[in-house]
């Protein structure tokens, strides 16, 4: 059997250059490999409301958002089944099964799903805030997640590395359903990005994760002048305040941010930089920019616009591709419709054999008779 790829994500806002380092540049070349069999690519808009009940609105407009983003960083429907989680009702049926082989303490005890609660207080007792508490559909998502993956029959979820705990959980749900009922479900693997700066790309701020929350996302749709302003609000060195003086590239968030983007090219393109005037900018690799900013005499401007350049040589054809969808949104939804089409049969698929493998298809066809004359025997002793 081929290989198969599912990963997705949750439609909350538009999605930022974190996205695209960690999951999104990968998916593309996945896709173009030829090497994977099918690759499904789900907006996973059913988990979204597991924490925005109260807001289904900002998760329905986010929908059009992240396809508009998939499709202009690349993801190419006729290689990629995108579809919209909720348009799969068969996920629903598979984790109301799957809920049967997770304890509460295994979820309690899931790092991200920790993590989550801490982030969003659902812990915090405050009586007088009735929103307080974990809402039960949010603490069993790692269950949904497992669903999700298994329904495709992925072998390979490319994600990034807060997804860690999920993957580990579904491969936990689908060893215990195998060994219960029979070999059914694939077991998948996960595939992390390769670049340790892309694991987890921290905010233009410096802070862990880049969020929307914390105002310190660079956005795959924001303009040239946008990023150029982001970038100029980075933070970098707190301790080199001359240009003259050594600066450290570990933790300097403009370094790991050209980690991440620096291509080798980049340097023959972008020999020039502007810090108010146009200065050159001679270097052959990122060592040499490094060890030139460790030694002194390196300005943080010039990094600055030299970064600036490197993100937007990444950036700009997204920009123009997003443009030209903008203008075909009837498009978007066909791409949408279709592909959601196409992964409800898949679904539908595994469903069918999980309920076989359960026993619990008993109106299919051949096995209705079966059944019969089993009960039957038992009542005409
Ligand atoms: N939890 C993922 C996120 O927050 C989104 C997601 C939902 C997902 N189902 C998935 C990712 C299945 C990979 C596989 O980004």
């Amino acid at each position: 059997m081929g290989k198969v790829i599912l990963t997705g994500d949750r439609p909350t806002g538009r999605l930022h250059i974190g996205h695209y380092v960690g999951s999104l540049r990968r998916r593309v070349e996945l896709q173009n490999s030829g090497k994977y069999e099918k690759i499904f690519i789900m907006i996973a808009d059913a988990q979204a409301l597991t924490d925005n009940a109260d807001n289904p609105e900002k998760v329905r407009q986010n929908i059009i958002e992240v396809a508009l983003d998939y499709l202009s960083a690349g993801l190419d429907p006729e290689k990629a089944c995108i579809f919209i989680q909720s348009q799969v009702s068969e996920l629903t049926e598979l984790t109301f099964f799957y809920n049967n082989l997770v304890t509460v303490q295994r979820l309690q005890r899931n790092p991200t799903v920790k993590a989550e609660i801490q982030m969003r207080g659902f812990n915090d007792s405050d009586e007088a805030d009735n929103k307080a508490g974990t809402p039960v559909g949010f603490f069993c998502y790692p269950i949904s997640q497992a669903a999700d993956i298994t329904a495709f029959k992925a072998t390979t979820v490319p994600v990034g590395e807060d997804q860690a705990p999920m993957i580990e959980q579904t491969r936990e749900i689908v060893h215990k359903f195998n060994t219960v009922y029979g070999e059914t479900l694939v077991m998948p693997e996960m595939l992390l990005p390769d670049n340790a700066a892309c694991l987890r790309l921290p905010g233009t701020d410096g802070k862990a994760k880049m969020s929307k929350s914390l105002g310190n996302c660079i956005y795959l749709s924001d303009s040239a002048e946008e990023v150029w302003v982001k970038v100029k609000g980075m933070y970098t060195d707190p301790l080199h305040l001359q240009v003259s003086d050594p600066g450290h590239v570990e933790g300097n968030t403009v370094f790991t941010y050209l980690d991440a983007f620096c291509k080798p090219e980049h340097f023959a393109k972008f020999r020039e930089c502007f810090v108010g005037k146009k200065v050159s900018f001679e270097f052959n690799s990122l060592d040499e920019v490094k060890a030139q900013y460790q030694a002194g005499g390196l300005g943080d401007m010039m990094i600055k616009s030299f970064l600036n350049a490197v993100l937007n040589d990444t950036l700009e054809p997204i920009r123009a591709r997003r443009h030209e969808l903008e203008k075909n949104i009837p498009y978007v939804y066909e791409v949408l419709r279709k592909g959601s089409e196409i992964a409800r049969a898949e679904a539908a698929d595994t469903l069918a054999a999980v309920k076989r493998s359960m026993r619990i298809n008993y109106f299919d066809s051949g096995v209705l008779d079966a059944l019969i004359a089993e009960q039957s025997a038992k009542y005409s002793k």
